[in-house]
């Protein structure tokens, strides 16, 4: 396809008849009349998934009763589903392990982190993070005594010192879908003696994360949205070998015990990553998890990457040719290398003019205050996909059809 000429839709047809991801689409169940760009936020269900928790709840359950924490393999499944994560994200099988939600697993590192290097007192942290990234490391801080400071993307760098005990950022971030450079950003807190948290909420099965090759210190995520563990799907939380053995995370929980089943009166940490668990796992919400990982078998994740920025590319090269003077502006970077797996763009009646677009069975979502997000899930979404999206935005912004009380009434979830 030219890059000068406007694209049609069959060209972008075309692009789907050659995606070398296609085959992935199958293993998904969506509804046949919607087009889905949430991944963001919550992936779409994998067809699998419900036959397996079926065989949980009517064998495993019913029958086994609490006899499956063994003869189910239950009891590992969090150490399992985050080895399965750990090929994700650029980590050994070791480092990851499913537990909790994000903002838990946050807490936990944030303090873990702090508690190695008694003598640094300030978390580093961005403005316009995720607000349960910013709020947990103010718990923190107020809990500790710490420092929490927060600054502009652009001044992360410069603000780095040796007075910084930890620098918590959201890999690619959830409101303009801009990536940070890991490595380089990890290299450089090292340089001043610092360690580093990533959140990969809207990284983990969107793209290659490396972590270890990064020399990334700690990570967490959540596993309901690239992931497509179902809604609520419990958190994974990465901790580099190096730094295992002299972890303290602060929740000592029985299942982070060195020896839960001794019931012993004091708490000892577990040898392994098992001391970031905490008490017993939401275990259908993990084995759901753990089912859901294998519509990544045989993924390259080079492949998702390259088909994640085509798919981008082409909404963000769509939304300059038909919404220009529509009142839209691009809200992520142009840049390939700084941009995550979604596209936002402003409009001053975002709110509306989404409920109009989710109306004609296109779903994306809203951030206030002005903000249309479009999440791009290279697992199931198609080019054609983005051509029917913006066609329809375009319609929706020249007649004003968003102007219409039925969409201008806020829902409680955005
Ligand atoms: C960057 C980021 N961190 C954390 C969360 C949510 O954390 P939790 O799973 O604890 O609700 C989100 C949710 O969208 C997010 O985007």
């Amino acid at each position: 396809m030219s890059r000068s000429a406007p694209c049609t839709r069959e060209q972008i047809q075309q692009l789907d008849q050659s995606d070398p991801l296609a085959f992935c689409r199958q293993r998904f169940t969506l509804p046949q009349h919607k087009i889905y760009l949430d991944g963001n936020s919550l992936g779409a269900m994998p067809a699998h998934v419900p036959a397996r928790l079926e065989q949980v709840l009517k064998v495993e359950w019913a029958e086994g009763l609490i006899n499956s924490w063994n003869d189910a393999d239950w009891y590992p499944a969090p150490q399992r589903t985050g080895a399965r994560i750990a090929g994700l994200i650029g980590a050994l099988g070791h480092e990851v392990i499913v537990a909790d939600s994000t903002s838990i697993n946050l807490f936990k590192v944030l303090v873990a982190a702090l508690r190695m290097q008694p003598s640094r007192r300030v978390i580093l942290a961005e403005n316009g993070n995720f607000p349960t990234d910013v709020y947990i490391a103010q718990g923190v801080a107020e809990l500790t005594g710490c420092r929490l400071q927060c600054v502009d993307p652009e001044q992360v760098l410069d603000a780095l010192s040796d007075q910084v005990a930890i620098l918590s950022l959201t890999h690619v971030n959830y409101k303009t879908g801009r990536r940070y450079d890991m490595a380089a950003i990890t290299a450089r807190a090292h340089e001043l003696g610092g360690l580093v948290v990533w959140d990969l909420c809207h990284s983990a099965g969107a793209m290659p994360v490396e972590l270890n090759a990064a020399g990334a210190d700690f990570a967490v995520g959540c596993g309901y949205k690239y992931l497509n563990g179902g809604p609520g799907a419990p958190a994974f939380v990465f901790v580099a070998e190096r730094h295992i053995a002299q972890l303290r995370q602060p929740l000592t929980g029985w299942h982070g015990h060195a020896k839960p089943f001794d019931f012993s009166h004091d708490y000892q940490p577990h040898p392994s990553l098992d001391r970031m668990l905490v008490g017993t796992a939401p275990q259908l919400g993990v084995l759901a998890l753990e089912a859901a990982l294998e519509v990544f078998d045989g993924v390259d994740l080079h492949a998702l990457r390259s088909k994640s920025l085509a798919l981008s590319e082409l909404f963000i090269r769509l939304c300059d040719e038909q919404l220009a003077g529509l009142g839209v502006q691009l809200q992520t970077p142009r840049d390939a290398q700084q941009r995550g797996s979604q596209v936002s763009l402003s409009h001053p009646q975002a709110y509306p003019v989404m409920q109009a677009l989710i109306a004609r069975g296109i779903v994306g979502d809203f951030r206030a205050p002005d903000i249309l997000r479009f999440g791009f899930a290279p697992l199931y979404n198609r080019f054609e996909d983005i051509w029917t999206c913006v066609d329809a935005l375009r319609d929706i912004l020249v007649s004003e059809a968003w102007n219409q009380p039925q969409f201008l009434a806020r829902k409680a979830v955005t």
